[in-house]
């Protein structure tokens, strides 16, 4: 069972969260420069249990799990679920100035399965979704905004938004949704369906010029942080990644979902999910696009250490998460938070206590005793291939050597000379 790392307080009747609160800290307007420590490894001798909690962009998160935006964080009733539980912070479901445009279809979701197409008993590795952003009016996603904010004040709060190709329209709800409360922003740059032909989502994350002129209003009006959430369906992420922070977002999130088409039913030759016989390509999450995430974020995160401050800005990893073990693989690679989507929507909000119990484990096997101590560790070990070739031939080369033994008698020495006659032995 896990035990969380952060302040007890008094238990009080706002929240049942077996009596466990944030540190509140000051609000993390944009002025405000986060705590932060670059990537590196700090192993730790003290006694003490792991601490799980995470300072991003300035505010404090009791772990670094958040729910990514998406059906689990789609109204007031699931988002204070997601707090009860004990979810680091929770990005709500995008939300557009008029949902009127929004109009969903069902079925919206298909689902690979492990093993033979069609069985039944695979385990679910893939998923596909042509759900569109909120189709619930703004007005009352706003008012359930404000009244989460009133009940969890120390929580953190993120509101995911998308618009059109308007400097108005990004500016009025950037206001209104900051008016509510909510701690930061997630500009969702990267849904893959139905959006883009309204030039929204994916096409603004895949057009380099339209996104840093979008990011321009969006950072010119907002006066909480920003983080642009990503998407993969480009060749390089790190151009709009890079433009994004360079016109004044705090953070990055990656990836959204992968353009995709799940499949063909071989009894009625029709694609999944199909409506009304019909279907079109969707967006695929779950434990298949882990891996592609993983590069993704790895890119970024290179770029990032490379041409950024790394103190003043932060990366949210996401994609097919649902151990504690996927999670650390993100962190591993430099980001500070991890999101959840499709792993709550399969296993349910209790899934964040496995994630903390096992990211636990991970750092209590390491000695680690702070997310900063092992954050970014293993994104030193990336190189081109012409490096890995480089390297290997070296490190043949030197086996060789000692295979050898000496290569000639003058190289014999006095300390080593049992060792260089073991080296000439065949046997
Ligand atoms: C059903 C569904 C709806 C989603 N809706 C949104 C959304 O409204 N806004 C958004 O930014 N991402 C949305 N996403 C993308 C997720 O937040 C996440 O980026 C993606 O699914 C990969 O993470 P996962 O494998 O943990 O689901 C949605 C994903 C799913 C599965």
């Amino acid at each position: 069972m896990v035990s969380l790392q952060f302040s007890r307080v008094a238990h009080d009747n706002r929240s049942s969260l077996a009596g466990f609160a944030l540190t509140r800290h000051a609000a993390p307007r944009r002025s405000t420069p986060p705590a932060r420590v670059g990537f590196q490894v700090r192993a730790s001798n003290s006694q003490t249990d792991p601490d799980l909690s995470v300072s991003v962009n300035g505010f404090r998160m009791p772990n670094p799990f958040v729910i990514g935006s998406g059906p689990p964080g789609t109204n007031y009733t699931v988002m204070k679920r997601a707090f009860e539980e004990g979810w680091g912070a929770v990005i709500a479901k995008t939300v557009s100035l008029d949902a009127a445009k929004v109009i969903n279809v069902t079925p919206r979701y298909a689902r690979l399965r492990a093993g033979a197409n069609g069985s039944a008993k695979g385990q679910i590795i893939g998923w596909e979704n042509i759900e569109l952003i909120s189709d619930r009016p703004l007005e009352i996603m706003l008012k359930e905004f404000e009244q989460l904010k009133k009940e969890y004040p120390d929580r953190i709060l993120i509101a995911s938004i998308m618009e059109e190709y308007n400097k108005a329209a990004w500016e009025e709800l950037i206001d209104r949704v900051e008016q509510t409360g909510i701690d930061a922003i997630e500009v969702n740059f990267s849904c893959p369906h139905g959006m883009p032909e309204r030039k929204m989502g994916m096409a603004v994350g895949q057009d380099c010029a339209m996104l840093e002129e979008v990011c321009g209003w969006i950072n010119a009006k907002a006066t909480v942080p920003v983080w642009a959430k990503m998407t993969p369906n480009i060749t390089d992420i790190t151009a709009p990644a890079r433009l994004a922070l360079s016109t004044g977002c705090e953070g990055i999130a990656a990836i959204n979902t992968i353009q995709s088409v799940m499949g063909i039913s071989l009894d009625t030759l029709r694609p999944e999910p199909c409506v009304e016989g019909y279907s079109t390509p969707g967006g695929y999450s779950c434990k298949a696009v882990h891996p592609i995430a993983l590069a993704k974020v790895m890119s970024i995160a290179q770029m990032m250490k490379s041409e950024f401050n790394l103190k003043d800005y932060s990366l949210s990893g996401i994609g097919g998460v649902e151990t504690g073990g996927d999670a650390v693989e993100f962190i591993l690679l430099g980001a500070n938070t991890v999101q959840v989507c499709t792993g709550v929507m399969m296993h349910g909000y209790g899934l964040v206590k496995k994630l903390c119990a096992e990211l636990k484990d991970f750092m209590e096997k390491h000695n680690f005793k702070t997310i900063e101590d092992f954050r970014g560790a293993s994104l030193p070990y990336f190189t081109t291939h012409t490096e890995l070739v480089r390297r290997q031939q070296e490190a043949i080369r030197q086996r060789k050597a000692v295979k050898k033994g000496l290569e000639s008698d003058k190289d014999w020495t006095g300390d080593g000379f049992v060792k260089e006659t073991e080296s000439m032995v065949s046997n």
